[in-house]
């Protein structure tokens, strides 16, 4: 079968489309044909030799796909850390679910990482409990920040944020990016090259701050970003898009009895009973069409460098798509 192999640990230009033994399918597994796959930042990390657990190469990348089930046909989008640019893939049967029936293959292989992150995030920041909550509905509105708000998870987590009533503020690098997530239900749009988020978070809560973070910049973002909670405010760490580990003095959140919070899906998704919670209600709101994925660009396997270099470069809105057949 044909895939997109990381031929050794580098940057987009390792990848080649090579001829590959298909893989064998195990008890609890299935075998997929895949027809699309998500190309997500962590794809870049597991190239680079950053992304923690990833086999050394040679080593078919890709962590999200959509296709028909071999053993039955039905088309599902699934879940797995390596293997899913391919013409076939392994997918653990917990981490496999069926697409709805309004989506392509490229919405499908667009939503599990995207939207489970996000879903998780939202729980982690202990925000999912009353959805739709309004003010004067008996608690006042809460506030999230999302860091690259017009990004894959970010364009998530803005779908699930306008379902659950919050009062969203996004950033990103681009006025174009910020006017798309608008459509989404974004209400805050931050242009971080034109203006200090933190102060931008200070402003437009006159001073209140918000309930949670959304962080996966790292660096330098991760204390600025426990700037921007208010009282018991929580920040869901969950990736260093900068390169770099994100450092906080735990003395920075006595005062607000602020928490910060990890999250990494690849260890979540073990839990079968937790991704089947978070599974029955994103399906649910998938059933009242609440939820699509949003698709930047679509590409052939035989181009997977350039997605990558688009997402390097900061010049993707939503997910980036490989069409493998
Ligand atoms: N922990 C987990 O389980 C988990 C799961 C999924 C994703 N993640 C993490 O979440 C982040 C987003 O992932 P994604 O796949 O959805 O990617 P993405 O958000 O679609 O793309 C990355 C975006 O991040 C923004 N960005 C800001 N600083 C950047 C920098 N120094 N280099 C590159 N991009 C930068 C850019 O948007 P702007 O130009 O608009 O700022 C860029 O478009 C990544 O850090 C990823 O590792 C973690």
């Amino acid at each position: 079968m044909k895939a997109v192999v990381i031929t050794a640990l580098g940057g987009p230009e390792v990848l080649q489309v090579q001829d590959m033994p298909e893989p064998v399918a195990t008890s609890g597994h299935e075998l997929v044909r895949v027809q699309a796959a998500g190309v997500n930042f962590a794809d870049i990390l597991a190239a680079s030799g950053g992304y923690p657990g990833t086999p050394r190469p040679p080593l078919i990348a890709g962590r999200e796909f959509c296709g028909p089930r071999q053993s039955d046909g039905v088309q599902v989008m699934g879940y797995t850390q390596w293997g899913a640019f391919a013409e076939i893939v392994v997918g653990r049967q917990s981490l496999l679910w069926p697409v709805p029936a309004k989506w392509s293959a490229e919405e499908g292989a667009a939503f599990p990482v995207n939207f489970f992150t996000a879903y998780f995030a939202y729980w982690k920041a202990g925000l999912l409990d009353t959805p739709g909550a309004k003010p004067g509905e008996g608690r006042s509105t809460r506030r999230v920040l999302i860091h690259a708000v017009a990004g894959g998870v970010g364009t998530a987590a803005v779908q699930i944020g306008k379902i659950l009533g919050v009062e969203m503020y996004g950033t990103s690098s681009s006025d174009e990016k910020l006017d798309r997530a608008q459509h989404l239900g974004l209400q805050h749009g931050i242009n971080y090259k034109q203006r200090d988020y933190a102060e931008a978070i200070r402003e437009l809560t006159n001073g209140k701050g918000v309930d949670a973070v959304f962080e996966m910049l790292g660096g330098e973002h991760t204390a600025k970003s426990v700037g921007c909670l208010g009282n018991f405010g929580r920040l869901i760490a969950y990736g260093s898009a900068t390169g770099q580990r994100g450092l906080v003095d735990a003395g920075s959140l006595y005062a607000k009895g602020a928490s910060v919070h990890g999250l990494w899906l690849t260890y979540l998704s073990q839990n079968a009973a937790l991704v089947q919670q978070a599974w029955q209600q994103l399906s649910l709101w998938i059933a009242q069409d609440r939820l699509r994925p949003v698709i930047g660009e679509v590409f052939p396997m035989e181009k997977a460098a350039d997605a990558y270099r688009v997402l390097l470069n900061r010049k993707n809105f939503g997910k980036l798509i490989l069409k493998i057949s």
